[in-house]
């Protein structure tokens, strides 16, 4: 057994990352007067959600009619009919009251001409049920949105002593023998020394995964650490085939330029010059939910009408908008344009390529962010003592497709949820639990025999083979071979791991040594994704399966679940909820405008 000394701390909460969905949480369970903790890899205000722009979506109607109950069908929709209904109500309902508390917190948002927050178009939102025209719902500051939040956010934390330890790495969760999360180990990068975190509910905001992928616009630091953690306790992973491509990364780069860009009215042209969105979604054209714009982008390069030398990329045009438009509403992704793409946007085109942005699976949860534990009597069975909120879980809103802007309305409306169910099943009196021994010493085992890894493969090798296969094989579009072969390829290489050699076995700011722990959250993601993926015989959403290119509602309106024993990926299913929070005739959505039917746009 690996004999480490470590630091106790106890709180009644311990939020694990601080990006909107984290803060948000903090800040709520600190403002009811629960003793919380937040725990961050990085500096607050450099998490992941600091590189959001285009906005946050909620029916405010500042620029014209808009309600929830659109919002909640556009939601619905968008997510090609898997959502859970009662949870996409309690976003699309609770979402103006989260971003007007966000506005008397501080947010710097953009502001109308009146005075009110400023709201643009986006994909996949729209007015009448789908049948009117595009609607403006997506709160803005300028194209940096995410930042304005997280800066807001960290502030007010503070004000409510809310207490971080910022750089502090979550090894493992700590769990009881029957199953009840008691705390995390957590190793503090600048100083080596090791903290064991006791609560009496761990919250898991650690973000999505995208970096299991080759070209991604998340941040370095998205590393599926909460559901790596999570997998390793044996609790599942939810509907992880569903990966979001955002139609506009910058080709070769890989950096995001908002969706807000086409919102504003910028548009896609292949090598004809042609605005082909037309062709394929008559009515919103450019302003298509995000797998339908990404799917014929793909189909055009395919086709041969890509631009530039390769004919491997699309352009997209602001070049028509007026500067100062571009100034006020776009200043960030002028700047990426320029430093990324080494393009004016007032006089030329930006090339983009769909590029892997967001992650709609990770830990199922219940839409008050309960860790859902399914058993086959009770899908909807609780894993006691934890929660997971953000694109670290799933509630499931987004479905098989998330709308742009609906990401960050999610972090805040369920980080807010989180903190509300807290501070009704966490006694502040009550003592916080003895963490269980076994559990410590299982964490600083896997910790030390990583540290000490002494195999042939160093782990940026099998990173990068990882990103590679699921680049290749979990694309926008997939096949029965190229899945059966990813599945075959990314068993091998998660196999690797018990190979990894690490070179540096120091304590302070080991750059190999946290790498490595990330790529073994990293690889249970991706593993569960390409795994599901290979199982599913439909197209839905971001799952386009061109064996099966219809959806297939009969067979496959259910939640993928994947549990790991050791390093092998069990499937399972669960329900889809299909009923709402509050019935038509009190006040509730009209059930027959949601029920499934074809998907155009
Ligand atoms: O395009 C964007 O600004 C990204 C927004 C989102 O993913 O919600």
């Amino acid at each position: 057994m690996a004999a480490y000394e470590y630091e106790t701390h106890e709180y009644d909460v311990v939020v694990v990352g601080a990006g909107g969905a984290g803060l948000r949480a903090t800040l709520g369970m600190a403002e009811q007067g629960l003793r919380t903790a937040c725990v961050s890899k990085v500096f607050p205000t450099r998490s992941h959600t600091v590189a959001a722009q285009g906005g946050i979506a909620a029916s405010l109607s500042n620029m014209g009619p808009d309600n929830w109950q659109w919002h909640m069908y556009d939601t619905v929709k968008g997510s090609d009919w898997l959502g859970d209904t009662d949870a996409m109500e309690y976003l699309a309902r609770e979402a103006p009251k989260a971003v007007y508390e966000l506005e008397h917190y501080g947010v710097p948002f953009s502001r109308t001409e009146e005075g009110k927050i400023y709201q643009r178009p986006f994909g996949g939102h729209t007015t009448e049920f789908g049948e009117g025209p595009p609607v403006q719902r997506t709160c803005a500051a300028a194209d940096r949105t995410g930042h304005a939040i997280l800066h807001t956010l960290y502030g007010q934390s503070l004000k409510n002593n809310a207490e971080f330890y910022i750089e502090y790495f979550a090894i493992d969760l700590v769990m009881s023998d029957d199953g009840v999360c008691q705390g995390v180990l957590c190793w503090k990068l600048d100083d080596g020394t090791m903290h064991l975190f006791s609560a009496k509910m761990v919250v898991l905001a650690t973000g999505g995964y995208g970096r299991a992928y080759f070209s991604a616009t998340s941040a370095h630091t998205c590393t599926g650490d909460g559901g790596g953690m999570v997998a390793r306790q044996g609790l599942p992973l939810q509907d992880m085939e569903f990966v979001q491509f955002h139609p506009t990364g910058i080709y070769g780069a890989g950096c995001l330029i908002t969706e807000g860009a086409r919102g504003e009215g910028g548009y896609l042209t292949n090598s004809e010059g042609e605005r082909f969105m037309e062709r394929y979604a008559p009515t919103y054209k450019d302003l298509a939910s995000r797998d339908v714009v990404s799917r014929c982008m793909t189909m055009e390069i395919r086709e041969g009408r890509g631009v530039g030398e390769k004919g491997d990329h699309i352009h997209l045009h602001l070049n028509h908008l007026p500067p100062e438009t571009l100034d006020l509403r776009l200043p960030g992704i002028s700047e990426s344009a320029r430093i990324f793409a080494g393009v004016d946007l007032t006089k030329e085109p930006i090339p983009v390529l769909p590029t892997v942005h967001y992650n709609m699976g990770g830990i199922p949860t219940n839409y008050w962010g309960e860790v859902l534990n399914p058993t086959a009597d009770n899908p909807d069975a609780i894993s006691p003592g934890l929660m997971a909120v953000g694109e670290a879980g799933c509630a499931s809103v987004h479905g098989a497709n998330r709308l742009g802007s609906n990401s960050l309305i999610d972090l805040v409306v369920f980080g807010r949820a989180a903190a509300i169910r807290a501070a009704e099943i966490v006694d502040p009196k009550t003592p916080v639990p003895t963490p269980n021994q076994k559990s410590v010493d299982a964490a600083f085992d896997r910790f030390d025999g990583l540290r000490y890894a002494k195999g042939a493969i160093p782990t940026a090798e099998l990173r990068l083979e990882m990103q590679q296969t699921m680049q290749a094989d979990a694309a926008v579009f997939r096949t029965d071979k190229t899945l059966a072969e990813g599945e075959e390829k990314m068993k091998g290489v998660a196999a690797k791991q018990g190979d990894l050699k690490v070179t540096d076995n120091s304590l302070v700011w080991n750059s190999d040594l946290m790498e490595t722990l990330e790529l073994t959250n990293l690889m249970p993601n991706a593993v569960a994704t390409i795994t599901a993926a290979a199982a599913r015989k439909e197209s839905r959403g971001a799952h386009a399966h061109e064996d099966y290119p219809d959806r297939d509602d009969k067979n496959w309106r259910k939640h993928s679940l994947i549990r790991f024993e050791e390093n092998d990926a069990d499937l399972t299913f669960r329900p889809v909820h299909l009923d709402p929070l509050t019935k038509q005739d009190e006040g509730g959505i009209d059930l027959k405008k949601i029920a499934p039917k074809a998907r155009v746009y």
